[in-house]
């Protein structure tokens, strides 16, 4: 079952200077960093309200989100959407013609499973699924 928005994930280039920006914009006290190796990307997160925001940046020329400012420049990356059960989400949808980029959850940022929908079988937004593991505690 889908919950809600999780998170809005947004492509930046340079993550410290982007923080600063944010950091105006939002006056978010507390930020989370990570680099989750699976994507190749150093996440800087905070909450505004009930949605988190990842600031994304790229570890290496070969990760999606470098491909995608390449392509695309800074901007919003992803919508996630939070669900009970990623992998039982991704078998809804697929049942129902939407193609997707993982067929298997895949670890995340916050220690969450995750996994993305193809953006040509949702009208260019590229959209993710995640779950919160038991261990998850932010
Ligand atoms: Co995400």
């Amino acid at each position: 079952m889908i919950k809600g928005i999780n998170h809005i994930g947004i492509a930046v280039k340079d993550l410290d200077a982007s923080i600063k920006i944010f950091q105006k914009l939002f006056e978010f006290e507390n930020v989370h960093i990570e680099t989750v190796e699976d994507q190749k990307v150093k996440i800087a997160s905070f909450k505004v309200g009930e949605v988190m925001i990842e600031l994304t940046q790229s570890t290496s020329e070969d990760s999606p989100i470098a491909k995608f400012i390449k392509k695309k420049g800074e901007g919003i990356h992803h919508i996630a959407f939070e669900s009970d059960d990623v992998n039982s989400e991704l078998a809804r949808v697929k049942k129902l013609g939407i193609d997707l980029v993982d067929e298997k959850a895949k670890p995340g940022s916050h220690d969450m499973l995750i996994a993305f929908l193809h953006p040509k079988s949702t009208n260019g937004v590229l959209t993710e699924f995640c779950q919160i593991n038991d261990t998850y505690n932010k």
